[in-house]
């Protein structure tokens, strides 16, 4: 499927053949296995960067990959704030990067 996923496992062998489910990240065409978390699959297309933070402006993705962190935060069909590295990916499923959580204070007090 991709040069960024295991396909035969050097202990467990080759993996076994899963659905292919089709979606789109900021546009453009991408896929995954079902079941797959949608940050894994975008990892496995080459895709790290799934927003930016509000304030530095750096590239934000995968951190903790088991909910805590938020760092993994992506728009899935129009609904902001879902973590990548929980939810899996569905067919046709419109994911964007994520976008800026509202913040009233800027260091010295300066609103955005
Ligand atoms: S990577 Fe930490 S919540 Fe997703």
């Amino acid at each position: 499927m991709s040069p960024g996923r295991i396909e035969d496992h050097p202990v467990l062998g080759p993996l076994r053949e899963r659905r292919s489910i089709a979606f789109t990240f900021d546009g453009q065409d991408v896929s995954g296995y079902e079941g797959e978390p949608i940050a894994a699959a975008l990892l496995a297309c080459g895709i790290r960067t799934l927003r930016y933070h509000e304030e530095t402006g750096t590239p934000r993705g995968i951190y903790c990959n088991i909910g805590h962190c938020f760092e993994c935060r992506v728009t899935v069909n129009g609904v902001g704030g879902v973590r990548a590295c929980l939810t899996p990916v569905q067919a046709e499923m419109n994911v964007e990067r994520g976008l800026p959580l509202p913040s009233p204070l800027k260091k010295g007090g300066e609103p955005l």
